[in-house]
C-alpha cells in the first residue's frame, strides 16, 4: 500500500495513529449508563457498507494509522462483520497495522470468538460492570451475564488477551471492587476502571449521582493491595498500576478526575462516515460525501480528513465539580463506541 506523508499531526502537535471505527450503532443491550431504553437507530440505508468502511479505513492506515479498534454500539451485531475484520487483517500482514482490535459486550464472542483469532486479533476488550446475574441484568437492561462469561472463554481459548473495562458506578459496584480485582487476577485478565462521562441524555441528576471518582477507587484499593504505577501504555488513554501482591495490571480511565487529552492520538469513525476528532466534542465531518462523490480517487478522501485533523479540539470539557454536569456531548456513547 502506498503511505502517503506527511503522516496525520493535529494543530497541538499530536500524531494520528489510532483510529476507532464503530461499524454500527445498534446493540443487543440496553446499558442504562449509555442509552435510554427506547433509542432510535440509524436507517440501515445511511450505513456505510463493508466496502466502504474497507477502503476507509484504509485510506486512515496510509496516513499512519497503525492501531485499528472495531467498535459499536456492539460491534458483533453488524451483520458481515466477519468479511471486514478479514479484510483489515491484510494490514497486519504488510505491517502497515500494528494491532486490529475490537471492544465488545461480550454477547456474541462465543461464535466468533476463534475467526476472530484467525484474523490476527490478539486482545480484545469486554465491557463488564458486574458479576452478579441479577445486577448484570438491571444494568445491561437485557444482557445475559453466563452468555458474556462463555464469550471471555471463548476468547481466552483462542488464545486472545482479554481486558475488562469496567464503569465505576457510585453504589452500583463499589461492593465487587474486590471481588472484580481478584477474579482478573485469576484468570489473568487485565482490568481498567472508567470513570462515567456525561454523553447523551440519560438525565443529569441520574449521571451525577452515578459518578464514582477513580480517585476514590484508588485510594480504596491502596488499603488492601500496594499499587505500583507503572510507564505501560496500551495506546489508549488507560494509566496503569501493578499491584505487588498479585503483579496484576489494572487500567483507570480518568476523563473527570485527570485529563489525559494532552497525549491524544485517536479519532472516531462512525457507521455513517462521521468523523468525530473528539469523543467530548459535537463536531464531525461528513466522510461519507467525499466517499461516495469520489468512487475511483481517493486524493479528494485524503484531504478530508487532513481537514478534519486540523480542525481537532484540545481536549473535552466533562466536569462534574460544581454538582452540575458540564460539557455534555448530546449523542450517546454507542455512536462512536467510547
Ligand atoms: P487499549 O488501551 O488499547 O486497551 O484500549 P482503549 O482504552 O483505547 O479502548 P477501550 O475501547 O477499552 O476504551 C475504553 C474507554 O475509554 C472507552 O470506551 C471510552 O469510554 C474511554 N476513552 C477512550 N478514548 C477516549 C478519549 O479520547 N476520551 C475520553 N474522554 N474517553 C476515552
Ligand atoms: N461513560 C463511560 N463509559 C461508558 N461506556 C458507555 N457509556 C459510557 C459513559 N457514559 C463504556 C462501556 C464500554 C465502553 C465502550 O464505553 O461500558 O466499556
Ligand atoms: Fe451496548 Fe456497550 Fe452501550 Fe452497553 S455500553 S448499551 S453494551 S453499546
Amino acid at each position: 500500500m502506498r503511505r502517503e506523508t506527511p503522516p496525520l499531526i493535529d494543530p497541538f502537535q499530536r500524531a494520528i495513529t489510532y483510529l476507532r471505527v464503530s461499524v454500527t450503532d445498534r446493540c443487543d443491550f440496553r446499558c442504562a449508563y449509555c442509552m435510554s431504553e427506547n433509542m432510535t437507530f440509524l436507517p440501515k440505508r445511511e450505513l456505510l457498507t463493508l466496502e466502504e468502511l474497507d477502503r476507509l479505513c484504509s485510506v486512515f492506515i496510509s496516513l499512519g494509522v497503525e492501531k485499528l479498534r472495531v467498535t459499536g454500539g456492539e460491534p458483533l451485531v453488524r451483520r458481515g462483520i466477519m468479511t471486514f475484520f478479514r479484510a483489515m487483517s491484510r494490514h497486519l500482514e504488510s505491517g502497515a497495522l500494528r494491532e486490529l482490535t475490537l471492544t465488545t459486550n461480550g454477547s456474541q464472542l462465543a461464535r466468533f470468538a476463534d475467526e476472530l483469532a484467525e484474523c490476527g486479533v490478539k486482545r480484545v476488550n469486554v465491557s463488564l460492570d458486574t458479576r452478579d446475574p441479577d445486577k448484570f441484568r438491571q444494568i445491561t437492561r437485557w444482557g445475559s451475564l453466563d452468555k458474556v462469561l462463555a464469550g471471555i472463554e471463548a476468547a481466552r481459548k483462542a488464545g486472545m488477551r482479554v481486558k475488562i473495562n469496567t464503569v465505576a458506578l457510585k453504589g452500583f459496584n463499589e461492593d465487587e471492587l474486590f471481588d472484580l480485582v481478584r477474579w482478573c487476577a485469576e484468570d489473568d485478565m487485565d482490568i481498567t476502571f472508567i470513570e462515567v462521562m456525561p454523553m447523551g441524555d440519560i438525565g443529569n441528576e441520574q449521571r451525577l449521582g452515578q459518578y464514582w471518582s477513580l480517585e476514590d477507587l484508588r485510594a480504596r484499593l491502596a488499603e488492601r493491595y500496594t499499587l505500583v504505577d507503572t510507564p505501560e501504555r496500551t495506546g489508549g488513554p488507560a494509566r496503569y498500576v501493578r499491584l505487588a501482591e498479585t503483579g496484576q495490571r489494572i487500567g483507570f480511565i480518568t476523563p473527570l478526575s485527570h485529563n489525559f487529552c494532552e497525549s491524544c492520538n485517536r479519532v472516531r469513525l462512525t457507521c455513517i462516515g462521521e468523523l468525530h476528532q473528539c469523543l467530548g466534542q459535537e463536531e464531525a465531518a461528513d466522510l461519507r460525501k467525499v466517499l461516495r462523490e469520489n468512487p475511483e480517487d481517493d486524493a479528494p478522501v485524503v484531504e478530508a480528513i487532513r481537514a478534519a485533523i486540523r480542525r481537532k479540539p484540545k481536549g473535552h470539557d466533562f466536569d462534574y465539580s460544581r454538582r452540575t454536569v458540564a460539557g455534555r456531548v448530546s449523542r450517546h456513547m454507542n455512536t462512536t463506541g467510547g
